[in-house]
């Protein structure tokens, strides 16, 4: 989860500052309930509308496993993979802390899930947004590399004091962005994954713009954080826009 706000001349703190215990066992039998009805109600919506590694990492993971998965039980599996391993936080964190966790191969899940009223409504990304949405990519080696790197380009471009690009880069790729696989349209970013709504919007909508994926394209296209994007980025093939952002160095962002 990544917060709008960049914060400034704050003490400096450190990453770890902003992790809790996921306290799994305070998960109420209705939580679980509703993580289920979730998990269940989007694997049947994404169908195969999602890239492939999408639908690998969900079995790798074991994540239809019943019930709001536990990032012990995540972490057992991810990080011997490829590095990554996700940590329980209570909201949103700065855009800093998130950055830096990335580049150290950190996720930051929410300890909450949505209530069951609150379906399809959220203040805030919660567990299923997090777990359902992100952690499948980071089972996937070539992704999980671009994501650390992202972590190392906002680090600086939020030190020079333009953290807007890694923002757009970041919210154009894992967050919203599409891809081709096969020559056909998928879901890549996490925030359609998980979304019961924007998912087929995204992919099937007549009213907004689909626009190739470029990382300099990206970075200069504004997003909408609180409402259906206007225009989404197509990604040629997942690797190409790995590769074009492994390529892409700290000053080179700031100059796009
Ligand atoms: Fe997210």
């Amino acid at each position: 989860m990544l917060q709008e706000t960049i914060t400034k001349d704050q003490p400096a703190r450190s990453w770890t500052d902003y992790v809790v215990p996921q306290c799994w066992e305070s998960f109420t039998e209705d939580d679980h309930e509703v993580w289920d009805l979730l998990f269940a109600r989007q694997v049947e919506l994404l169908g195969t509308r999602v890239v492939s590694p999408f639908l690998d990492g969900i079995d790798l993971l074991k994540l239809s496993h019943p019930g709001v998965p536990d990032v012990e039980g995540l972490n057992a599996i991810l990080e011997p993979r490829t590095g990554w391993r996700t940590v329980a936080v209570p909201g949103l964190v700065p855009d800093d802390i998130f950055f830096a966790m990335l580049s150290e191969r950190v996720f930051p899940v929410g300890n909450f899930i949505r209530t069951r009223d609150q379906l399809d409504y959220l203040e805030a990304p919660d567990c299923f947004h997090d777990m359902f949405g992100h952690i499948p990519m980071l089972a996937h080696h070539e992704y999980a590399e671009m994501a650390r790197h992202i972590g190392e380009l906002g680090t600086a471009a939020i030190a020079a004091g333009e953290g807007h690009r890694v923002a757009r880069l970041y919210w154009h790729s894992v967050e919203f962005g599409l891809a081709k696989e096969h020559g056909e349209l998928k879901i890549l970013g996490a925030g359609l994954a998980s979304s019961f709504g924007e998912s087929h919007f995204s992919l099937e909508s007549d009213e907004v713009e689909r626009l190739p994926f470029s990382v300099e394209r990206a970075v200069n296209v504004p997003y909408k954080h609180d409402a259906f994007q206007p225009r989404y980025l197509v990604s040629e093939s997942l690797e190409g826009t790995v590769a074009e952002v492994l390529a892409l160095k700290p000053g080179e962002l700031l100059a796009l």
